[in-house]
Formats: C-alpha cells, sequence, structure tokens
C-alpha cells in the first residue's frame, strides 16, 4: 500500500501559480508533507489527517457528487490516506466505491469501514456487502459500529483478520455512556483500535479511555473533533487569539484539530469535511508545531470561558 510520494505531494500541494507566490516559511511548511503516525500495533505510519465521511451518502447525480469529488480529490492531493466509512451513513460506502475507482486512488487509501449487524450471519453478509460497494477484497480497519453486537463482532472481525480480508480491528462510539463498556472490551480483547469522540468541548475520552488505549498499544482514530460542526457556532465571529500562531494556527478548524492532535494517545483525526476548502485548511493543521502541555490547558481555559 503506497502512500503518495513526497515529489507529487510538493508538486500538488504548491501548484504552478503558487509557486510564484509563497514566501519561504511557506515553502517549508508545504514541502514537510502530512504529519504521520505510528500504528501501535504493528508500526505501520499513516498521516495523522484522515476524513470522516458520514455526510458523503448523496444520490447518484453529478450535481451531488461534484463537491464530494473535489474534495477526496484534494485531499489525496495534499497526501491524505485515511478514509472513514460506514454501512450505517446510507450510500457513502458506495459513493466512496465509485469516487476512489474513478480517481484511481484505492492503494494510496487506508479506507476504515464498520460492521453494526446483532447477530453473526447478519454481520458476515453485510461485511460482504461492504467490501463490494468499496469495490476492494480487503478494507484497511474494520470497526464494530458503536459497540453493537460486538460479542459476536469483535471476534468476527478478528476471524476476518486471520483471513486477510482486514488488515486491522477495531470498535466505536461517540457516547460518553458507552465508555465503561468500551473500557471492558478494550482490557479483555486484542483491538488494533478504538475510534472516540473527543474534542476541546468534549475531553472526557481523555480521562481514562485515551490513557487506557496507550497503555494497552491500541490506535486512537478521534471522531467528532468539531462536535459534529457545534465548535464552530461555539466560537462564532471571534477572531484567534493571538496567541494560536506560536504554534502554527491560522483558523479555528486549525486549533480544534491541534487540540486533539497534540494528544500523546491519538493515531488519526478523521474531520468531516465536503468541501475542498476544508480539506485544506484541516490538512494544514498537520503542518507546523503542536500546542504542548501548557498550551492544551490554554485552550481548554479560553474554550471553556467562551
Ligand atoms: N460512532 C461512530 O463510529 C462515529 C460517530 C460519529 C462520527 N463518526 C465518524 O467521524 C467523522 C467525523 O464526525 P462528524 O463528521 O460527525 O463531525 P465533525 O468532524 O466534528 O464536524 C463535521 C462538520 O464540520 C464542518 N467542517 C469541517 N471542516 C471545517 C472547516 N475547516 N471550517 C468550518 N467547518 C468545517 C463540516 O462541514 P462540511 O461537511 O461542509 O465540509 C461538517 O459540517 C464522521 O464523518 C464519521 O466518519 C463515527
Amino acid at each position: 500500500m503506497s502512500g503518495i510520494n513526497r515529489r507529487e505531494f510538493t508538486t500538488a500541494a504548491l501548484g504552478l501559480s503558487a509557486l510564484g507566490t509563497l514566501g519561504a516559511p511557506a515553502l517549508f511548511a508545504a514541502t514537510s508533507g502530512p504529519m504521520e503516525r505510528k500504528i501501535p500495533s504493528s508500526g505501520e505510519t499513516i498521516p495523522a489527517i484522515g476524513v470522516g465521511t458520514v455526510r458523503y451518502g448523496v444520490d447518484e447525480s453529478a450535481a451531488s457528487r461534484a463537491p464530494l469529488v473535489a474534495a477526496l480529490e484534494r485531499f489525496h492531493s495534499l497526501g491524505g490516506r485515511v478514509v472513514d466509512t460506514a454501512p450505517m451513513y446510507r450510500t457513502s460506502e458506495t459513493v466512496l466505491g465509485d469516487l476512489i475507482a474513478s480517481l484511481g486512488i484505492r492503494n494510496d487509501l487506508f479506507i476504515a469501514t464498520k460492521v453494526d449487524r446483532d447477530n453473526r450471519k447478519a454481520s458476515i453478509e453485510q461485511m460482504g456487502s461492504s467490501l463490494e460497494k468499496l469495490r476492494v477484497d480487503q478494507v484497511d480497519l474494520m470497526q464494530v459500529h458503536n459497540l453493537i453486537g460486538w460479542e459476536d463482532n469483535v471476534p468476527l472481525v478478528a476471524e476476518w483478520k486471520e483471513a486477510g480480508k482486514v488488515r486491522y480491528t477495531g470498535i466505536t462510539t461517540h457516547r460518553q455512556g458507552q465508555y465503561a463498556e468500551m473500557e471492558r472490551i478494550v482490557k479483555a480483547h486484542e483491538l488494533d483500535f478504538i475510534q472516540i469522540n473527543y474534542s476541546l468541548e468534549q475531553r472526557e475520552s481523555a480521562e481514562r479511555m485515551l490513557p487506557l488505549a496507550a497503555d494497552r498499544g491500541v490506535g486512537v482514530i478521534v471522531n467528532r473533533a468539531f462536535g459534529g460542526g457545534r465548535l464552530f457556532d461555539a466560537v462564532g465571529e471571534q477572531p484567534l487569539p493571538e496567541w494560536a500562531a506560536e504554534f502554527d494556527c491560522s483558523s479555528w478548524a486549525q486549533f480544534m484539530l491541534k487540540y486533539v492532535l497534540a494528544h500523546p494517545a491519538v493515531t488519526v483525526v478523521i474531520p468531516g469535511m465536503t468541501k475542498a476548502r476544508h480539506v485544506d485548511d484541516n490538512l494544514a493543521a498537520g503542518q507546523g508545531r503542536l500546542p504542548d502541555a501548557s498550551e492544551r490547558r490554554r485552550m481548554e481555559a479560553w474554550f471553556d470561558a467562551l
């Protein structure tokens, strides 16, 4: 599974028109490549900023799909690889299967999907259908969605890993009410990843779940880093605090993503983004410095005071 190489990334990230106008610091940032993290269970590296596709479940019309083609193409050209989808996201898997095939980028991507059936037979059918819709023989990560049917599904995805139909296994939630159950599963089973909600607004996952994942050598995928978009309403029209520039933030989205990425247990964050301009903004959070522990506390205090 080869990622985009440095030369391709640099060319795509800069573009010919940008070459004439960028100053030295911007050139340096653009050529430093996407921020990467190691998957704890294997040591494989993947870019730390992926894309969530809960809003990719559109119809077949060219008008509905055009913005998604632009967003996915841009994501790929900037070195993005991790794409998270699910059967629960309406037609998202089918749309992604079509777009990935038409862009010819399957081998550059790390595709994660989910299973949400409550019995073994239905789960096997659903996972088979996911592979068909995504037009792949193997997905990189199969996650038990919202812990549904986990007693059957955790062993089942492990079997599929053994059989080579998935490369990594995981479980997901976005609800604090499921953390205690998730904790029990992580302690009792071998998993490659958990996927969990974490943001400036929702920090409870950092109390027990993120340290537990780090202790157990389990990768962490963060969903809802923008609270589903709510965090943008919270900051409203306020300007970024000047001190955000000290850790290379030039937008609120970067501020929110860098907060999450700076947690040492986090492997990947998967902001939902259906617009190419949001992809540009969010992937820039993978450039420059991350906030240190005291800067993260300052970010929390600032957010709490809103
Ligand atoms: N239990 C689970 O397994 C579970 C639960 C929830 C989510 N997830 C996964 O996690 C992903 C992320 O969650 P989410 O999509 O619900 O929420 P999110 O990432 O917190 O927020 C997405 C929203 O933020 C907007 N946005 C993105 N970048 C922006 C920017 N730079 N400036 C302004 N607005 C921006 C998006 O707009 P546009 O779409 O217009 O770009 C979208 O409305 C999902 O897509 C899904 O893959 C998994």
